[in-house]
Order: C-alpha cells, then structure tokens, then sequence
C-alpha cells in the first residue's frame, strides 16, 4: 500500500508543500491517540473559556488547538495560521509560503460521547499581505484541503487539486496509507444530512425542499429519502464523499444575529474543495462556496453540499424563492 508520503511525491506535488502535509498528516495521528485515549488521558469534559465564536471551549479543543500551533509553528513554510480556537491570526514564518486555515476539532460536542470528531485543515497560499487581510482569498485559491476523521479507524481525506484520495492511518506504524484514490460522489442520492430541530427557523426554499423529501414516493420526488445526522460535519461530508447524499447547514432566523452556522474559512471552504474534486457540488443555495470573497476569518455561511444532481434539485428550490 502507498503511504502519503510516496502518494504526495509520485504525484508531483509542489515540494515545498509535501513537508507541510506531512505535518499537518502527523497532527492527525497525535490528536488521534488523545482521542482513542479519552478519559485515560484526562482530555474529556471541558474548559472554563469560551472561544471568540461565544462557545464554551473543550478541553480537546483546546489541546488540539495547542498541538497544531505548536507543530505548524515549526514547519519553515507557513507564514500563518487562522484556527477556530484563535481570536486572530497567528504569525510564524515570515518568508513562509503557505497559510493554513483550521478547525482543531470539529464535531466537539461528540467528544464526551465517544462519538465521531475529526481536525479540517485549508492551505492558502502565502501573499504580502499581512494579518487577517492575507486569508481574505476564495476558496478556489485552496492549494490543498484535508480533513481527519477520528472514528473506528482515523482517516484522512486530501486533496491538492487533483481529485480528492482517502488515506487510513495504520496504527501500529503511524502512516497514513492510501485506500482509495480518485473518490467519486454518486451525482444522484436518496439521504439527505439537515438537523432538523431548526425547521421552524428556514427559509422557505429550504422548508418546500425539505417538504418534499419527507413526502418520498408520495411527493413530487416520487421517491424515498433517509436522513442522517452525526452533528459532526467531518463525519457528515465523510458519508457524502464515501456513497453520496446531500449535507445541508443552511440560513436559520434561530439566532437572528447568527443567520449561518458552519465557518467559511476552515469548515466550509476546505470541505467544497474536498467534494467538488470528488465530483460533488457546493453552494450557498445561491453562489458557489469557493467562489466567496471572505471579510472575516470567523465568517459564516450557509451550506449545502453533496451529490451533484441532489444540490441542483435543491438549489432549484432557492432559484424558484
Ligand atoms: O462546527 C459546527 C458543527 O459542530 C458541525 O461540525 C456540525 O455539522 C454542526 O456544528 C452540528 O450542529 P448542531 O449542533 O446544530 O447539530
């Protein structure tokens, strides 16, 4: 079997930017091990502070936060970095080529409950821009986009531009090895991913689309959906990459001062990258994620991704509204 190592260099990729996997490959494996650990290694439960989003921070956020940093902060080619755990964004090589976006661990809520978590990495290239004006890049501009799901086996989804390949970690070596190359996303589904306690809270478009799911065979669709929800986007688009089906987070007036749930910079934008390659679309229910202009690294979006055919029968939805 390839190991990431020998996949990143037989596929050409820039070199300056294998070290940089690689780095960001081993973050995975450690925040792996605290995570199988769980209470042995004390890092369930969680802390007295909240992040700069207003929610209570897990002790395994914050570790993982603080293991990333540390380990990105010795790799010469990142310039930045711009984390969920982080106010702002953190500086470590000036003449560093790459900047990396994160979420240390997605899903946090699932920690306490042995249930699924995963660590999402974007990497922009490095521009003279400085601080946060420096991320502000869409999301087509992604050199590479990963995420590692921490479930009964660790696994590792990458792409660089050239289709999206699945890696699982073997445990007895610490290497990640290839396990499917060139991922593809059935264009049609009949499963659909939404948390659907926050239906009062949609747009109209969102609650007809919806409607007519739930209506199967009987409704216009003429057929049946099954819903899956693991309130965890890593696991979520994890499902959709493996055998298709459409995740949505979309616009709710749950919080009206919170109109979208999911982070452009380092949930939403690498994910769209990740499933796009893989045959897949992902939109706003009106733009193209990966062609939004950010404003904030902490910005927000609405989110529907997934089967190509299953996003456009959706996003008809928003067209017709
Ligand atoms: O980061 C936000 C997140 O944890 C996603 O991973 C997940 O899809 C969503 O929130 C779960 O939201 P809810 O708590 O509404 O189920």
């Amino acid at each position: 079997m390839q190991s990431l190592s020998q996949f990143l260099t037989e596929r050409g990729v820039d070199p300056q930017l294998q070290p940089l996997l690689q780095a960001l490959a081993q973050c995975g494996v450690e925040i792996s091990q605290l995570v199988r650990r769980g209470a042995l290694a004390g890092v369930l439960g969680a802390t007295e502070t909240e992040n700069v989003q207003g929610e209570t921070q897990k002790k395994l956020d914050v570790i993982a936060n603080d293991l990333i940093k540390q380990r990105l902060a010795a790799e010469p080619s990142v310039k930045a970095m711009a984390s969920e755990e982080e106010d702002h964004t953190v500086d470590a090589h000036a003449d560093g080529h790459y900047l990396v976006s994160f979420d240390p661990l997605d899903g946090s809520s699932n920690i306490d409950i042995n249930s699924l978590v995963g660590t999402i990495f974007s990497v922009l290239p490095a521009s003279d821009r400085k601080g946060e004006a420096a991320f502000m890049q869409p999301g087509i501009n992604q050199v590479a986009a990963c995420y590692v799901l921490y479930g009964p086996a660790t696994v590792l989804a990458l792409t660089t531009g050239e289709g999206t390949s699945l890696f699982s970690l073997d445990p007895d070596t610490g290497e990640f090895l290839l396990v499917e190359d060139a991922m593809t996303i059935p264009a049609e589904t009949n499963e659909f991913a939404i948390n659907a306690s926050n239906q009062r809270f949609w747009q109209p478009a969102m609650q007809s689309y919806i409607a007519d799911l739930l209506a199967g065979d009987t409704g216009p669709r003429g057929k049946n959906f099954n819903m899956r929800w693991i309130a965890a986007m890593v696991g979520d688009v994890h499902r959709v990459l493996c055998r298709g089906g459409i995740f949505t987070y979309p616009t709710d007036t749950k919080n009206p001062a919170k109109p979208y749930k999911l982070r452009l910079m380092y949930e939403a934008n690498p994910m769209a990258m990740l499933v796009e390659q893989a045959g897949g679309s992902a939109s706003t229910g009106y733009e193209r994620i990966l062609t939004l202009q950010p404003e904030a690294i902490h910005q927000r979006v609405a989110v529907i991704l997934g089967s190509r055919d299953e996003v456009a029968a959706c996003l008809g939805y928003h067209s017709q509204a």
